[in-house]
């Protein structure tokens, strides 16, 4: 059973492939642009929901001049919700390059690919094999995964040695003729049958014949992984601070988590509804009154937010933003002994309020936030 031929690993799962595939729409017209975009995208994020992101990214950034020309707004804005923004980052610094010394193309080989920004292993392999041919296996989680299960890889598959063993593995039987394919096979069978949670479907599987888990029945235990850590949990009070047509804004920092997008303010610590009107007084607020919002949770990879949030009605942000601007607001927070002086002199250089409308049209906003977006949404 498990004599079978490199050669007929790979004929088996091209045939699949011909029967099974996904049609999604950057395979309709695999150009090296088209296959960079989605598989960016697709780092960290599922297929369905790509789809509306990366329609909507080609229609206004068609090519790569039209994205290295696209301002931090305009590019940030269209991954708002994808997450992991340092990717968009570094895909518009990697088009600026591109026009400046490759005259807007993407180099045609691994090597050269993988010499860009944010374009590791994996992408220059799925670039160089898709849209070049050229014959390179592109390991990401799922190739690992059915890696350690076709050959029941006693260690854990998140040290490098393991992606090490896989790459040489898949080398062997990518075929010089349908690079591309063999490794969007094993993506779909990945992402179909070879399921990371719960059971695996085997028996629609074109490479059950070649399969030592399938054989001895021990998919459960592969692939091997190493033990989790926990999570960091962050208590964080979040707070709308709105008039009747604007809501108060900040920019976060250029480094860091969620780094240069807008939030609403948010500190650290789970604030009580009376230690508020004290916490904000520095700000100055003409607040009329202060409400409970909803509570929220966000999990980012070692991170959790644990958010309650309030909502505060002011009086005119309008007022209040030109008073900002004469009154000895900064004097008044050196004076305070109970806030955190630097950050709060941080916050108010920083808040911005914007009109209810723009803040889904001009501002990109985390997923994070999502909740507060939607609330706010509710009550303008
Ligand atoms: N996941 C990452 N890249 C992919 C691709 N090209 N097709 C399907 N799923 C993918």
């Amino acid at each position: 059973m498990f004599d079978h031929n490199k050669t007929e690993f790979s004929a088996a799962l091209l045939y699949w492939y011909d029967q099974h595939r996904r049609h999604l729409p950057w395979r309709e017209d695999p150009t090296a642009y088209h296959v960079w975009v989605s598989e960016i995208m697709l780092q960290q994020t599922r297929v369905e929901a790509v789809l509306g992101y990366y329609d909507r990214f080609m229609k206004a950034c068609p090519d790569i001049r039209s994205l290295a020309a696209a301002s931090e707004d305009t590019y940030m804005k269209l991954w708002e919700g994808l997450g992991y923004y340092s990717r968009v980052r570094h895909l518009h610094d990697a088009a600026v390059l591109l026009v400046d010394q490759y005259n807007a193309n993407l180099p045609d080989t691994y090597a050269a690919l993988r010499e860009l920004p944010g374009i590791g292993d994996y992408t220059a392999a799925a670039i160089a094999s898709i849209a070049f041919g050229e014959a390179v296996p592109a390991v990401d989680g799922n190739l690992l995964r059915i890696f350690a299960r076709l050959t029941e890889y006693p260690s854990s598959i998140k040290d490098s040695a393991a992606k090490k063993a896989a790459f040489a593995w898949y080398q062997e039987r990518i075929p010089k003729n349908r690079p591309g394919d063999f490794n969007q096979a094993l993506m779909d069978i990945g992402a179909t049958i070879c399921l990371p949670h719960g059971a695996p479907e085997c028996a629609h599987c074109p490479l059950a014949d070649f399969c030592a888990a399938k054989k001895n029945g021990t998919w459960g235990s592969y692939p091997v992984m190493p033990e989790k850590k926990a999570r960091r949990v962050e208590n964080r009070t979040v707070l709308l601070i709105h008039d009747k047509v604007h809501i108060l804004i900040d920019q976060r920092p250029e480094k860091g988590l969620l780094a240069g997008l807008y939030e609403f303010p948010n500190v650290e610590g789970h604030l009580s509804e009376e230690a508020l009107p004290e916490a904000l007084s520095a700000l100055k607020l003409p607040i009329v009154s202060i409400r409970k919002a909803p509570d929220a949770k966000h999990i980012f990879t070692h991170l959790e937010w644990h958010m309650i949030g309030y909502d505060i009605t002011v009086a005119s942000l309008d007022a209040w933003q030109k008073a900002k601007k004469h009154a000895k607001f900064e004097s008044d927070l050196e004076a305070a002994d109970h806030i955190n002086v630097p950050a709060a002199k941080q916050v108010l250089q920083s808040l911005l309020p914007v009109h209810f409308e723009k803040l889904s049209t001009e501002y990109a906003i985390p997923s994070a936030f999502a909740i507060y977006k939607n609330y706010i949404g509710k009550i303008s």
